[in-house]
């Protein structure tokens, strides 16, 4: 696994699982080469591990992060031990400053993962090579699951997730039912903090979760919105002792604030679960419009990506400061659980149904230009935000003119 670090262009960050302890385990790191022969550049650096402990088995996870590298360079790095490697995998560092780039958004894979998210992540793969990492915007497994629903998501995204840095946001499905009597309660699988190797700049607790990576040119930022139900009947905890709050929620909020206060990069794209505007009519979620919409228009945010309803959408909210402007909301899915949508809605202008999608979007300093895309690579949707020199953004909506 691969992740994006607080400073993209200076650094790597890896994660990986064994079911044995290895004492030794390390990244192995080296300048790209075409052949095979660069063995005497390779550098060696010690990962930390983590034993994880889940329903009778026991893996170890181990992370390792490289800094001090050169900015938009390729290198080679493989990861293990002695005795068990995997093989040698590319990576690469962000520009140092910013450069037109591409990335991928995707939604729930959560359900039969194995079957049905690898044809996904594989067209990404192919579709967009190039593509420097990818968001997932919640429920990557399946919340009833054992140990085994993180072995799906990993066989799933196999040398993607090695090669390109994944941006993940936990969902309510990332969370284990832990008992349902005499409270319901939900714990974040233990996995989620031992498979990825994410910034720790999120507010105290919520580290891990919620999180932001300065790729030059956006602002990219990862919000928890799993406190739908913090009431006496569900308790959700973050890690074994943590459990959600108000305080912990308002806490999260302050720090959002701050976060967009001090953005210096043209652009944004916040990515979460739960959606700011359903597009179901079984489903309402003003709590999180109330907890975060206001800080959206009033910094600008350009994208905000989520999932959980099964569907696809996208528009603006029906009560946006004006239509026409940022922030454009996006609900996608890639796994095969599907939904239909309440066609009373009226905040989107794109919906489809019964679709496994991935989305590009393309950033550039005048415009960042978005695609929605089926398996087939049938584009479904697209949308161009063009910011003007004073900074001014012009949304258009390419698929319904
Ligand atoms: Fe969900």
């Amino acid at each position: 696994m691969q992740n994006l670090t607080e400073n993209p262009a200076g650094s790597l960050a890896f994660a990986w699982r064994s079911t044995q302890n290895r004492e030794t385990a390390y990244v192995e790191i080296a300048p790209f080469r075409s052949g095979p022969d660069f063995s005497e550049l390779v550098e060696r650096f010690n990962a930390e591990h983590h034993q994880v402990y889940f329903h009778g088995l026991t893996d170890h996870y181990f992370k390792a992060t490289v800094g001090e590298l050169t900015p938009d360079t390729r290198y080679l790095v493989r990861v293990g031990s002695d005795c068990c490697r995997s093989e040698w995998f590319e990576a690469r560092t962000a520009p140092e400053a910013f450069e037109p780039f591409s990335f991928i958004y995707v939604g729930d894979t959560q359900n039969d993962i194995l079957s049905y998210a690898p044809r996904v992540y594989r067209n990404i793969a192919t579709h967009f090579p190039d593509a420097r990492f990818v968001m997932h915007a919640g429920d990557l497994v399946l919340s009833s699951g054992d140990d085994d629903t993180w072995g799906e998501f990993y066989e799933a995204g196999s040398w993607l997730f090695r090669q390109i840095p994944q941006f993940p946001a936990p969902g309510n499905s990332d969370h284990n039912r832990w008992t349902l009597e005499p409270v319901d309660t939900r714990k974040l699988y233990p996995q989620w903090h031992a498979t990825f190797n994410l910034p720790g700049n999120g507010p105290e607790g919520l580290e891990g979760v919620t999180y932001y990576v300065d790729y030059p040119g956006m602002r990219l930022i990862s919000l928890y919105s799993n406190f739908e139900s913090m009431a006496d009947d569900r308790h959700i905890y973050i890690r074994e002792d943590l459990r959600v709050t108000h305080e912990l929620v308002a806490s999260q909020t302050e720090w959002l604030e701050n976060v967009l206060a001090s953005n210096e990069q043209p652009w944004t794209a916040v990515v979460f679960h739960h959606p700011v505007y359903t597009a179901r009519n079984d489903r309402e979620n003003e709590w999180l419009r109330n907890e975060w919409k206001d800080l959206f228009d009033w910094y600008g945010v350009d994208l905000v990506l989520q999932g959980h309803d099964h569907l696809y959408s996208r528009g603006h909210g029906p009560d946006s400061l004006e239509t026409g402007s940022v922030p454009v909301y996006a609900i996608s899915l890639a796994g095969p659980k599907m939904r239909p949508a309440d066609k009373n809605h009226t905040w989107f202008d794109v919906v489809h149904e019964g679709i496994q999608m991935y989305q590009a979007i393309h950033v550039s300093e005048k415009e960042l230009r978005y695609e929605a895309f089926g398996q087939k690579r049938e584009l479904l949707d697209a949308f161009v935000i063009a910011r003007d020199s004073n900074g001014t953004k012009h949304f258009t909506d390419l698929w319904n003119n």
